[in-house]
């Protein structure tokens, strides 16, 4: 019971990483609240939690949209006093190389996955700063900062942003007692590992000639990895950017 009574906020909670994240803080006694755009998968979330006699809520948010993120927080404080925890989870895999990617592509990997991790840390800072402290784990991802993959540019300089800005407000944030760190995933078993067209078996194909250790990473594997940044165990873990991509980038 690593997490009892935190309250965690899980961004792209209903499905995938978000998903098992939540579900794996539940576990550990957190209250959780996920959020995300469509309401049935993260009610299908909640539902797993309290099958497990965890507790958990669900709060639709567009990460992208100022208002819906300080609401978000918002609410969350003043339904359970404050914010311990956030994963800013929620993300969007785009392909097509850089002189093919149509703009507006361009515009919603950038809005999604760096406007979105930078709306959802200042609203979730100024409340943890209300609050005394708190823990951000910001979901990059092994392309951007640590490896680059034809056809993924979009993808990969939203997600090498999502680096550079985990490490600044890292900086910023440690002495008012928030600890801001990053997880790097490489493919791991949700539907974002697959390309278009392909069977789970080719995938695992791919994954078996690609990476190091010839499989995708396991949701266990990478909730592990998350709850470890957010836990007191990695209270010296500071503008951190933990790789887990089964030796892809070794
Ligand atoms: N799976 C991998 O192999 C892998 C590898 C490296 C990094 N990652 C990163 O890990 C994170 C999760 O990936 P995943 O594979 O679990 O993806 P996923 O299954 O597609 O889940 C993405 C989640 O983000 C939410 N989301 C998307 N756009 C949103 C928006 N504008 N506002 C709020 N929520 C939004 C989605 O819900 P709604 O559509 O309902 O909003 C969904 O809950 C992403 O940041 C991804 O880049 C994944």
């Amino acid at each position: 019971m690593k997490f009892q009574d935190k309250v965690v906020l899980v961004t792209g909670g209903g499905s995938g990483i978000g998903r098992a994240v939540a579900l794996g803080f539940a576990q550990e006694g957190a209250t959780v609240v996920v959020a995300a755009r469509r309401r049935e998968p993260l009610d299908q979330t909640v539902k797993l939690i309290e099958a497990a006699q965890g507790r958990a809520t669900a709060l639709t948010a567009d990460v992208t949209r100022p208002a819906e993120v300080a609401g978000l927080v918002s609410e969350i404080v003043r339904r359970h006093g404050r914010l311990d925890i956030a994963v800013n989870n929620a993300g969007v895999f785009t392909m097509g190389q850089v002189a093919d990617i149509d703009e507006a592509d361009w515009s919603h990997t950038l809005d999604v996955n760096v406007t979105g991790v930078f709306l959802s840390m200042k609203h979730e800072i100024a409340a943890m700063r209300e609050g005394g402290g708190g823990v951000i784990v910001n979901v990059a991802s092994q392309i951007g900062a640590h490896k680059r993959i034809p056809g993924l540019g979009a993808y990969a300089a939203s997600k090498a942003a999502v680096a550079a800005l985990t490490r600044t407000a890292a900086l910023e944030y440690i002495r008012e007692g928030i600890r801001i760190n990053a997880v790097s995933p490489g493919p791991h078993d949700t539907p974002m590992s697959m390309r278009p067209g392909e069977t789970l078996s080719d995938r695992d194909d791919r994954m078996k000639a690609q990476l190091p250790i010839g499989r995708v990473g396991t949701l266990e594997e990478i909730t592990a990895s998350v709850l470890w940044l957010a836990s007191d165990d990695a209270g010296f873990a500071v503008g951190h950017d933990l790789v887990v991509d089964g030796g892809s980038t070794a």
